[in-house]
């Protein structure tokens, strides 16, 4: 069965950087199928041209993070309507397999597809470079049982986890027809595996040899602050962008 791979991304200069490094990561990956949804009424010309030029097999959509939350200042909910969008998705056309929501700008060891294969409900593992302690995880006891959960930041959540840090079955989330993830800014996973209910922390499936394994962490790419030289004119009619007038 296969391993969905949920993408959401947004236009900005470093996007076509992310998605040529992630897709390179998943090429090494078997029976993978990527779901990459842009923040975008329309989706953009290159990156359908990097997803066909890849050769994954993939979806390409779209879904708009709501004006009323664009306009926001401060936390936004980013990536939650692509992720939305991304369980519809699943819910029209996958019967089976896992799915991962993993966004563009992390890294990837090739071990964690395969460890999120086998998900029977949720699973769980750690997340390397994870707010200012540098890992979110799952506690285990030298038993090898769930004791609770290590993150930099709790603010009350029942599941206080990454995103990058769980994988669902299809099967499970169709038994849970109402999950959904929820427009609330850091509280996108909680509300999403609370919405799995019934579903405790104590029933987490711990990989990454008993969560003792990074294999995936929260890498974040600094802004590149593009600039133009001053005078263009004089580039005309070469591979230089233009600027027009
Ligand atoms: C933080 C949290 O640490 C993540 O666990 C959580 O997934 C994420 O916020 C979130 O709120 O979704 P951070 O690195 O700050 O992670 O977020 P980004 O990587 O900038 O954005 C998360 C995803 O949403 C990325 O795939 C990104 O491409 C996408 N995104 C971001 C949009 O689609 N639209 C935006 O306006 C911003
Ligand atoms: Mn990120």
């Amino acid at each position: 069965p296969p391993l969905y791979v949920v993408t959401p991304t947004y236009r900005r200069p470093e996007q076509l950087a992310e998605l040529t490094r992630m897709a390179q990561t998943l090429l090494l990956v078997r029976h993978v199928r990527w779901l990459v949804i842009e923040d975008a009424r329309e989706p953009a010309a290159d990156v359908a041209r990097l997803l066909r030029q890849s050769g994954l097999p993939h979806e390409h959509l779209t879904a708009a993070m709501p004006e009323q939350y664009r306009k926001r200042r401060g936390a936004k909910p980013k990536g939650v309507a692509q992720r939305n969008r991304g369980l519809q998705w699943l819910r029209a056309n996958a019967s089976e397999g896992v799915f991962y929501f993993a966004d563009d700008d992390n890294t990837y060891d090739v071990a964690i597809f395969e460890e999120i294969r086998t998900t029977r409900r949720v699973s769980m593992f750690p997340v390397g470079l994870c707010t200012k302690l540098g890992l979110s995880t799952p506690v285990v006891s030298s038993r090898g049982t769930f004791v609770g959960f290590y993150d930099g930041w709790v603010g009350g959540r029942k599941f206080p986890v990454d995103m990058a840090g769980f994988a669902v079955s299809v099967k499970f989330l169709h038994e849970r027809p109402k999950a959904q993830m929820p427009f609330a800014p850091g509280f996108e996973e909680d509300g999403f595996l609370r919405s799995l209910a019934p579903f405790e922390p104590k029933e987490v499936e711990l990989k990454a040899d008993n969560c003792t394994k990074v294999l995936v962490w929260h890498t974040q790419t600094k802004i590149n602050g593009a600039s133009q030289p001053l005078d263009m004119k004089k580039f005309n009619d070469t591979n230089l962008p233009i600027l027009k007038k």
